[in-house]
């Protein structure tokens, strides 16, 4: 199923049944919608989501740097049609938005089943959903949510080379249309919100039903996860990060047929390597701040990563608040567009309503300003209708 289009009459629907005394339930502004999902949220659950790496200046600059671009308005162009579908690994997507994965989704639901409300929220909307390895229920019954819509999904590659390749058989089987393996959480990076409730969801035995139902991990474990919560839990903390080397590679390459993206690359370098050895898109992505501190702002490695992508798919992540972010990270050449904290929020406040409601308006305010300033279609937003501000 996809929106309906064009995105922008989502106003139309919401003035209309305005004049039936009709009020939106959800905020209407990113302000708001942070600041309602605060209150709907555990306070350990809230810094788990809200929270950064160090200080928090990559996650505010992430999102302080889009306001340096402006988008030259330009008139008499007639943009009454909009077409904001893109292709992407050969998949046709209404639009240019993803849900990039997000570890705790599960626990954002007022149900415990945010990764399954995420999913059907990407079944309604058309809006991929990027399942992430830590999941309160597990990958086989996230992929059922999703209908017609194809997922991806991503990979915290294990220490076990056997599990890994258990997992990522299990994402082919389950009909998932690519792997994103993020690069830069093997190791947790300094949290201070966290460290100072001493919280991290995963040693609680949080999320992690996809090792938990994984037929290698049970076997490491030796006996069912249920009967030794804590030894099972061990055993994840030991198989989780590995510190993957461009030597990995290969190895990962031949797990799968499916398209690999590599999460995290912000460098030049590291995406003409990545080209060099076979993968097939890079997502651009300091993990909205959460993992370095004192990195660049993510917008900013965008364009570096774009011209040595050479032609690639790059997404982009980090940063992401609104439709006009949304449009100056297509003109700095992203292929497609994540957002991980937005929906995550709309999830706590609404589940898959309230992630419905987020992804339509990012798509209403990005083609309500693609109609306004004149460019009809994804390719006409290039870096030539930027200017700093
Ligand atoms: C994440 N992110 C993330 N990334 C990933 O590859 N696997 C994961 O499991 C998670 N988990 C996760 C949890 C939470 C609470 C957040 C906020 C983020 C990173 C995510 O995919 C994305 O890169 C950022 O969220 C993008 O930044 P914004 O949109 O939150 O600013």
């Amino acid at each position: 199923m996809t929106l309906p289009q064009p995105y922008g009459d989502y106003q139309i629907e919401i003035y209309l049944n305005g004049l039936q005394g009709v009020l939106p339930e959800l905020p209407m502004d990113y302000t708001e919608l942070e600041r309602r999902a605060a209150s709907a949220m555990s306070p350990t659950l809230l810094s788990y989501i809200a929270g950064g790496a160090g200080n928090e200046f990559t996650q505010r600059v992430n999102v302080s740097a889009f306001e340096k671009w402006g988008i030259m308005p330009r008139m008499l162009r007639g943009a009454k049609d909009r077409d904001l579908s893109v292709e992407l690994f050969g998949l046709n997507l209404p639009s240019p938005l993803l849900m990039s994965p997000v570890g705790v989704i599960g626990l954002c639901a007022a149900d415990g089943h945010g990764d399954l409300a995420t999913a059907r929220a990407s079944a309604r909307s058309g809006v991929p959903m990027i399942a992430s390895t830590l999941s309160v229920d597990p990958l086989e019954q996230v992929a059922e949510e999703l209908g017609d819509t194809p997922g991806f999904f991503q990979l915290y590659t294990p220490t076990d080379r056997e599990m890994a390749a258990s997992l990522v058989a299990r994402a082919e089987a389950a009909g998932f249309k690519g792997i994103v393996v993020t690069l830069d959480t093997w190791i947790t990076g300094w949290r201070p919100r966290d460290l100072s409730t001493s919280s991290f969801p995963q040693l609680r035995g949080h999320c992690l039903s996809n090792y938990f139902t994984d037929p290698v991990f049970i076997d490491r474990l030796g006996h069912r996860p249920e009967e030794n919560l804590q030894a099972a839990v061990l055993l994840w903390a030991g198989l989780f990060g590995n510190p993957l080397t461009w030597e990995d590679l290969p190895w990962l390459r031949s797990l799968t047929d499916l398209p690999i993206i590599l999460k995290g690359i912000c460098s030049g370098e590291d995406a003409r390597r990545a080209k060099d050895a076979g993968i097939d898109g890079i997502f651009c992505s300091n993990h909205g701040g959460r993992q370095a501190n004192g990195g660049l702002a993510a917008i900013d490695c965008l364009p570096e990563v774009v011209a040595a992508a050479d032609g690639l798919p790059v997404l982009f992540d980090s940063g992401i608040r609104s439709g006009a972010d949304i449009i100056k990270a297509l003109a700095l050449g992203a292929t497609a567009v994540g957002i991980g904290r937005p929906y995550a929020y709309g999830c706590a406040l609404g589940g898959t309503d309230g992630i419905v409601h987020v992804l339509r308006s990012l798509l209403a305010e990005a083609d309500l300003i693609m109609a306004v300033d004149g460019y009809p279609t994804i390719a006409d937003l290039t870096p030539e209708i930027l200017r700093r501000n």
